[in-house]
């Protein structure tokens, strides 16, 4: 069998580390979807702790394989830093081992998938040109022949622009935690 028919997916997606009671269930459902519009086949995350409405989430997400769960308990070992800032938030570990997490999701998806994005839950890479990821892939790897890896620009959208029409703003999610990125960005961060 060569590489090619190994290949289970285009595009796997590493989240690291869902921690604290985070329970972004609007956003994380959204950037889901966004992603699998956009043919990504595999979503993993590390999980160290979330919320409750969340965890079902993950749960129904995993069930049908398009997420893949690592479970992260570091904070039962170390004490971790909460923040990304190791200076401010001291602790014995940054940010819950992020760049541990992220290099071993280097490994882990790279004999069944062709490429692998390390992703914030907060980011997105969007093409503007193309209608998904492989489309623009294929374009960028026939400009680039020899490149293995591709840092892809990222763009702070400011929290204060609104989706004027309302349209993405459904009334079904006004009892679901979150922010809903369809409507703005209040996050404040959403790369493309
Ligand atoms: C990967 O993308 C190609 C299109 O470039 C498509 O034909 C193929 O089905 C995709 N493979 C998977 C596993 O989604």
């Amino acid at each position: 069998m060569d590489v090619e028919e190994k290949l289970q997916f285009n595009f796997t997606v590493c989240i690291s580390n869902l921690f604290g009671d985070y329970n972004n269930v609007l956003q994380f459902a959204q950037t889901l979807e966004m992603y699998r519009l956009l043919g990504v086949g595999r979503v993993v995350i590390y999980k160290s702790s979330c919320g409750a409405e969340l965890e079902r989430l993950l749960k129904i997400y995993s069930q049908d394989g398009f997420l893949e769960i690592v479970p992260w308990p570091i904070q039962q070992h170390l004490n971790p830093s909460k923040g990304w800032l190791f200076s401010k938030d001291g602790g014995d570990v940054h940010y819950f081992g992020q760049l541990a997490t992220l290099n071993e999701c280097i490994y882990r998806p790279m004999e069944r998938s062709r490429y692998v994005l390390l992703n914030d839950i907060d980011e997105i890479i969007m093409p503007y040109q193309h209608d998904n990821l492989m489309s623009m892939m294929n374009m960028l790897q026939e400009q680039h022949p020899n490149t293995g890896a591709f840092l892809i620009k990222n763009h702070i959208f400011p929290p204060k622009h609104f989706e004027p029409s309302g349209r993405f703003h459904l009334p079904q999610w006004n009892g679901l935690p979150g922010v809903n990125i369809f409507w703005s960005t209040s996050t404040g961060r959403n790369s493309a």
